[in-house]
């Protein structure tokens, strides 16, 4: 499943200048049975499999001791994917991105035995409230949103500052030529050349565009006394 996103633009970019590395460990490469068993049934009965202890430990383990620095291992975060983790951000994402390593941890089947959330877990993060079969898209969703925010990553380091949710805000309506199609013409500020005029308007139609449609988003942003204003036109309509 992570080959489709180690090979996708952003990431090969990453790896190939050095900026990022990202390995995969299948869990079942650190057990010791001849069935290579990652999981068992739960105590107490009830319906599923539960993932088993051991090899979750032993695989973190053996990746602790591959870091090189003390400190390396010391802070580093140790991630559960689990529909039961705080909600994902832009926020946490930032956060995660300033730390040199990360341990994403993909839960599977029914559970994960808890002892691994209490002993050996230092955080859990879940992509939204639906429940996916596993941890592992949650785990691409984290790692895409990260590594995106690794200084050098993106091509001109600006593209990242004005994504939406960056600001706290929806992005602006993007346009490219042509000017005109089927009619339908590109704002005319942004053909003007009058580069003070078209922030202006970006960031008038980021401030619209948020208060129509995520209007949440807007109790945390950190909008102008004119801003706020425009924002009370448009509830009042
Ligand atoms: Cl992190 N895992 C699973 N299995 N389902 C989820 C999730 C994670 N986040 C939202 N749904």
């Amino acid at each position: 499943m992570f080959e489709s996103l180690i090979s996708s633009a952003i990431f090969k970019r990453a790896t190939d200048r050095k900026l990022v590395e990202i390995t995969v460990r299948n869990i079942r490469d650190y057990t010791h049975d001849k069935h290579r068993t990652v999981d068992d049934y739960p105590y107490g009965g009830g319906a599923g499999m539960v993932l088993k202890p051991e090899p979750i430990f032993e695989a973190v383990e053996a990746i602790k001791s591959d870091l090189h620095s003390e400190e390396e291992s010391g802070a580093l975060p140790i991630i559960l994917l689990t529909p039961q983790g705080r909600l994902f951000s832009q926020q946490i994402a930032l956060e995660l991105s300033r730390h040199s390593h990360l341990v994403l941890i993909c839960g599977h089947y029914e559970g994960v035995d808890e002892r691994v959330r209490e002993h050996l877990v230092t955080d859990e993060i879940s992509i939204g409230d639906y429940v996916l079969s596993g941890g592992e898209l949650a785990a691409m969703v984290v790692a895409d949103a990260v590594v995106r925010l690794v200084p050098g990553v993106l091509g001109s380091s600006a593209s990242a500052i004005d994504d939406s949710h960056a600001t706290g805000l929806l992005e602006y309506p993007q346009y490219t030529r042509p000017a005109v199609y089927k009619g339908w013409a590109v704002p005319e500020v942004l053909l003007s050349g009058n580069h003070a005029q078209i922030a202006k308007w970006r960031r008038k139609q980021t401030v619209i565009r948020t208060a129509k449609r995520r209007p949440d988003l807007l109790d945390k942003a950190n909008l102008s006394s004119a801003e706020r204003q425009l924002v009370e036109g448009l509830q009042k309509q």
